[in-house]
C-alpha cells in the first residue's frame, strides 16, 4: 500500500510524499527495477522491501561515524520518513574494482583492482543518460560550489572506507556504489547531506569467496536469483525483514 495523498516526485524506483511535518518527506520504496536509463524494465517483488530495509540499516551506520543524513526513520515495510532537502543534481560515484560501465568506457577488464579509488560524477539527468561529468563542469554549470564538492567528496570517501570494511566483514566485496547528496537549509546555514539510499540496487557487492554478484547486476544481466542475493545481504548484514513483508 502506499501512503496516502499526491505524490511529490516519482522517480524510477522510489516515490516521495509530503511527510506528516514541515521540512519532512515520505520516501516509498517501489518494486520497479530499471536499467540502461530505463532501456530495460521490470517489477521484481519484494525488491523495494528489500531496499528499504537494508538503506534504513546502513544509513544509520554511516550517521555513527559522523555523517550527516536524510534518514529519520523506517517507518512500514516500504516507507521511510526522511528530511527534505535540496537535491545536488550529481550522481557521484565510487570505484574501488574496475565493473559496469566504466570498463565499457575505458576498456578496463571487470573486476581489476583500481590503483587508487576513483571517484565519478555524472550528472542526473535522464534525457541525457546521466553523462559523465568532470568538476569543472560541475561548477561552470553552478550545480554545486568548489567548497559543496569538497565536503561531498571527502564524506564520500569516509563513507567508502567504512562500507568497505562493514562489508568486507560479512564476506562481501564492495567494488563501486552510487550516492547522491542535498542540501538541508537549518538556522544558520545550509548543510549537505546525504540523501536517497544505500541498498544493493546503488551498489556492487560480490561475495568474497565466489565472487558471486550480489546486487542489481543480477537484473540488469538477467541472472535471476535478484530477491535471494538481497535477502542473503540483509541476512549478513543482520537485518530481520519479515517473509510477509516481500510479498507484493
Ligand atoms: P555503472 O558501472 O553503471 O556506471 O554503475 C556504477 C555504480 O553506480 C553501480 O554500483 C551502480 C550504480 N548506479 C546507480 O545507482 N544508478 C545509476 O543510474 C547507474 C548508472 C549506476
Ligand atoms: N536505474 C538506472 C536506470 O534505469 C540504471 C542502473 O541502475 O543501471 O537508468
Amino acid at each position: 500500500m502506499s501512503p496516502n495523498g499526491q505524490p511529490l516526485y516519482e522517480g524510477k524506483a522510489k516515490i516521495l510524499y509530503p511527510g506528516p511535518e514541515d521540512g519532512t518527506l515520505i520516501q516509498y520504496f517501489k518494486d520497479d527495477a530499471t536499467a540502461f536509463n530505463a532501456q530495460k524494465k521490470d517489477s521484481i517483488i519484494g525488491k523495494g522491501v528489500l531496499n528499504n530495509y537494508i538503506s534504513a540499516h546502513l544509513l544509520p551506520a554511516v550517521g555513527e561515524i559522523g555523517i550527516p543524513h536524510h534518514l529519520l526513520g523506517r517507518m512500514s515495510h516500504r516507507e521511510q520518513l526522511i528530511k527534505q532537502v535540496e537535491i545536488i543534481p550529481i550522481e557521484v560515484i565510487v570505484r574501488n574494482v574496475a565493473a559496469g560501465s566504466i570498463c565499457k568506457r575505458l576498456g578496463l577488464e571487470e573486476g581489476e583492482k583500481l590503483d587508487e579509488t576513483l571517484v565519478e560524477f555524472c550528472l542526473k539527468d535522464d534525457s541525457l543518460g546521466d553523462p559523465v561529468i568532470a568538476a569543472e563542469h560541475i561548477f561552470a554549470l553552478n550545480k554545486a560550489t568548489p567548497d559543496e564538492l569538497s565536503q561531498i567528496v571527502d564524506m564520500t570517501l569516509r563513507i567508502n572506507d567504512f562500507m568497505q570494511g562493514l562489508f568486507f566483514g560479512i564476506g562481501v566485496r564492495l567494488i563501486d556504489f552510487k550516492l547522491e547528496f542535498g542540501r538541508l537549509e537549518t538556522e544558520e546555514d545550509i548543510e549537505i547531506i546525504l540523501a536517497d539510499e544505500i541498498s544493493p540496487d546503488n551498489c556492487r557487492l560480490w561475495d568474497v569467496s565466489t565472487n558471486e554478484k550480489m546486487d542489481k547486476d543480477r537484473f540488469r544481466r538477467d541472472l535471476g536469483g535478484l530477491i535471494e542475493a538481497y535477502s542473503e545481504i540483509a541476512r549478513r548484514l543482520g537485518v530481520n525483514v519479515p517473509a510477509n513483508a516481500l510479498e507484493a
